[in-house]
């Protein structure tokens, strides 16, 4: 029997390049050298494992070497022509932003019509299909705060164990200033060579204002190159997923150029009474709940127009008012030693409609019933 190895083996590249990028920003060059040779060992292997893709992978393997090569240079003081941000350091930086995630579809209450909406869109891009049925390349999750597009991505990723390349567009844009467009093409590089990927661009507005008027150069040249990576997705025939997820909280902000690359909008929307229901037994889930009117406390959240965030607030202080009150003296233990504090174990006991009184009090939404409006008609105009 036939074992493969590339899954371990990438996950091990992962977290060698995770410790090679720590190494190498706090200026240790020894260890970021030997992560560097140990990146291209393991590429070295996984070229081994993959016969269809052995010449991309040992072509990353001498890359690493030259990396290597590259930073002991450095850490003996020699001059190192294209050292920093080179070709390399882009697929590199990119590769860092691999994120696990453990994140199910069941671990969203509510959303069942966007649950389904990128459940299709994914399964389309997977099916082997006649070639006029184009997949959706892009998908835009917009909403307020909070309801759950960062977890939908989260989800996506994990159910289809794709590698998911966990982006903050000004993160990206503060750290490769002037530069961010490379980064940009490294990153879809990246994501091509560890198909099946989703890209998932968080705070997607900070790259693409179309007001304002103050969009920098910079902005421009990176926002010009993930739209011809977009586009140029399009064009390449082959069977990988590769799934461009952007979230935003404020859609109007998008330039229409933008938009027109992501045909798929969905709305993330608050949750309905019924959603919070679950979601607040997905927060509240170990403790007993039954003495709770789920029922009340989710009609309660919807008048307060709580997104799934301050749902998980709301649980989280109720349980703290159900552990203060079984607990009184909680803070005396501090004076304990670690290894006594173990053998001791934290009292608790079912929630209680009680315990959520004050919580309703302290949890306010940052939401008002005119911003509801404004994500309505734009929905109207613009959406799904
Ligand atoms: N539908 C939901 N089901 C369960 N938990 C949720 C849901 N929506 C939000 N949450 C909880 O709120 C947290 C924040 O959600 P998330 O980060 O996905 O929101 P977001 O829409 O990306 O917000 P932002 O626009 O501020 O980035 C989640 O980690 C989760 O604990
Ligand atoms: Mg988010």
């Amino acid at each position: 029997m036939k074992v493969d190895l590339t899954g371990a083996l990438n996950s091990m590249l992962q977290k060698t390049i995770k410790e090679y990028r720590a190494a190498d920003e706090c200026g240790d060059t020894r260890s970021a050298r030997t992560k560097a040779l140990e990146c291209a060992g393991l590429l070295e292997q996984i070229a081994q494992s993959s016969p269809g893709q052995r010449e991309i992978y040992m072509k990353r393997a001498q890359e690493w070497r030259v990396i290597a090569g590259q930073v002991e240079a450095r850490g003996s003081g020699k001059v190192v022509e294209s050292a920093g941000t080179g070709e390399n350091e882009f697929l590199t930086y990119a590769e860092s932003l691999i994120a696990t995630t453990p994140v199910r579809w069941g671990d969203i209450g509510g959303l069942e019509n966007v649950k389904r909406l990128m459940m299709e869109t994914i399964v389309i891009a997977g099916l082997s299909k006649p070639e006029s049925i184009k997949p959706w390349k892009g998908i835009l999750l917009f909403g307020p705060p909070g309801t759950g597009k960062t977890l939908l991505a989260a989800a996506a990723a994990g159910s289809l164990n794709a590698t998911f390349f966990d982006v903050k567009a000004d993160r990206v844009l503060s750290k490769y200033f002037g530069e961010s467009s490379k980064m940009v093409s490294g990153l879809y590089a990246a994501a091509r060579m560890h198909s099946p990927s989703i890209v998932f661009v968080d705070e997607f507005d900070a790259l693409s204002q179309s007001r304002g008027g103050d969009t920098s150069e910079a902005t421009r040249k990176l926002l010009s190159t993930l739209l011809t990576e977009l586009d140029g997705l399009q064009d390449k025939k082959s069977g990988q997923l590769l799934l461009t997820l952007a979230a935003t909280n404020t859609p109007w902000d998008l330039d229409p150029a933008v938009l027109s690359r992501f045909p798929r909008r969905i709305y993330v929307t608050l949750p309905d009474p019924e959603a919070c229901c679950e979601i607040l037994k997905i927060h509240t889930k170990d403790l007993d709940c039954s003495s709770l009117d789920l029922g009340a406390l989710g009609a309660h959240c919807v008048e307060n127009l709580y997104s799934g965030r301050d749902i998980q607030n709301l649980c989280q202080q109720a349980i703290w008012h159900m552990i203060r009150e079984e607990n009184t003296n909680l803070h005396h233990l501090a004076e304990l030693p670690f290894d006594e504090l173990k053998e001791r174990s934290l009292k608790v006991r079912g929630l209680c409609a009680d315990d959520f009184d004050d919580a309703f009090e302290n949890i306010r939404s940052p939401i008002t019933r005119s911003d509801l409006q404004r994500y309505d008609e734009w929905m109207e105009k613009f959406g799904e």
